[in-house]
């Protein structure tokens, strides 16, 4: 549904988008990792049309984006930046229903999707109606930003760095709620990151720049499989590659019926991935868990060899 065909943007003499092809499917979330000033931020501005490209083709839905009213454009693509743009002088239910009162929707009507918005965040609507931005947490500035980009519906939503100025476990807690919103809102997304782990986690496709190019891209564990160079290896982690890629495998997949001797007490959700499995036999000096189901359930077992074997094969992927 977006697609890049050799986009570059100069800016004077300075190319910071060279030559990039990209295709993001409907419903797919692209994660754009890179170092700082590899023109992240210009290719996601690019496709809302708040930066025009020099060269190359962008299409939404088959169709030039140079075809479509810039404004109209923007309504129908949510984007979040890092500093939430939350206006200063409003509060939460003015900040979330701009884009749906600039639609002239009615008044009842936007009330009623601001609420449904934040009900979906987890902002109690009796809590933060009336708050101002400055009254508001990072993390909830932030929730208050993704609300504003949904509120209209956009099929599609562009995110810089939304989480990037957030604690690690209020950021944990919104790329999960976010992992959640995806697989049921299933908006086409566009989202820039400088964290690694954040990008793994989220995306189906993720794409390396540096220096204004596509280094290499392709889904997650295909990329910690398989990095093209050393510089897409060192950004994948060099070293903790395999963690990583632990990280994105689930226990379900590898494991075996249950041995005739039940293991001691180390029990794994069958949910959780192979990392958090290595983990936990490294705590607790064993190399056999027991896998159990949401009821605490005993329903098999993983032992370290199974998930040092396993881990070679080509299967079993959390975001399959
Ligand atoms: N409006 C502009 N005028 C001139 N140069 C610009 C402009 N916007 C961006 N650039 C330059 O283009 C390059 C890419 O910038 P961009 O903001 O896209 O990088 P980024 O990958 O988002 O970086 P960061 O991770 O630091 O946010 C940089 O060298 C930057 O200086
Ligand atoms: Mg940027």
């Amino acid at each position: 549904m977006i697609e890049l065909t050799r986009v570059s943007k100069r800016f004077g003499d300075e190319t910071a988008v060279n030559d990039i092809s990209l295709r993001v499917p409907k419903g797919e979330f692209c994660a754009l990792v890179g170092t700082s000033g590899c023109g992240k931020s210009t290719t996601l501005r690019m496709i809302n049309r708040l930066i025009e490209h020099s060269e190359g083709d962008i299409t939404l839905d088959g169709q030039s984006i140079g075809a479509y009213d810039p404004v109209r454009l923007r309504r129908r693509i949510g984007y979040v930046i890092q500093h939430t743009g939350l206006f200063p002088h409003w509060n939460v239910v003015r900040n979330i229903g701009l884009v749906p009162r600039l639609l002239k929707w009615s008044t009842a009507d936007v009330q009623a999707r601001v609420e449904e918005l934040m009900d979906l965040l987890g902002l109690p609507v009796v809590e933060f109606s009336h708050k101002y931005p400055h009254q508001l947490s990072g993390g909830q500035a932030q929730r208050v930003g993704v609300a504003r980009a949904l509120a209209a519906d956009p099929d599609i939503l562009l995110m810089d760095e939304p989480f990037g100025a957030l604690d690690p476990i209020t950021r944990e807690k919104l790329q999960e709620e976010l992992a959640k919103l995806q697989a049921r809102l299933h908006k086409t997304v566009v989202f820039v990151t400088h964290d690694m782990d954040e990008a793994l986690k989220l995306a189906d496709h993720l794409v390396v720049m540096r220096e204004g190019r596509i280094i290499q891209q392709g889904s997650p564990l295909a990329l910690l499989q398989h990095p093209s160079d050393p510089f897409v290896e060192s950004m994948l982690g060099g070293l903790e590659r395999g963690l990583k890629q632990a990280a994105l495998t689930r226990v379900k997949d590898h494991m075996t019926s249950m041995g005739p001797t039940l293991p001691a007490q180390s029990r794994i959700p069958v949910n959780f991935s192979l990392r958090q499995a290595l983990s936990m036999m490294l705590r607790d000096h064993t190399d056999r868990l027991t896998v159990v189901d949401q009821h605490d359930v005993p329903i098999g077992d993983l032992s370290l060899r199974r998930v040092i074997k396993e881990a070679q094969l080509d299967k079993g992927s959390i975001r399959e």
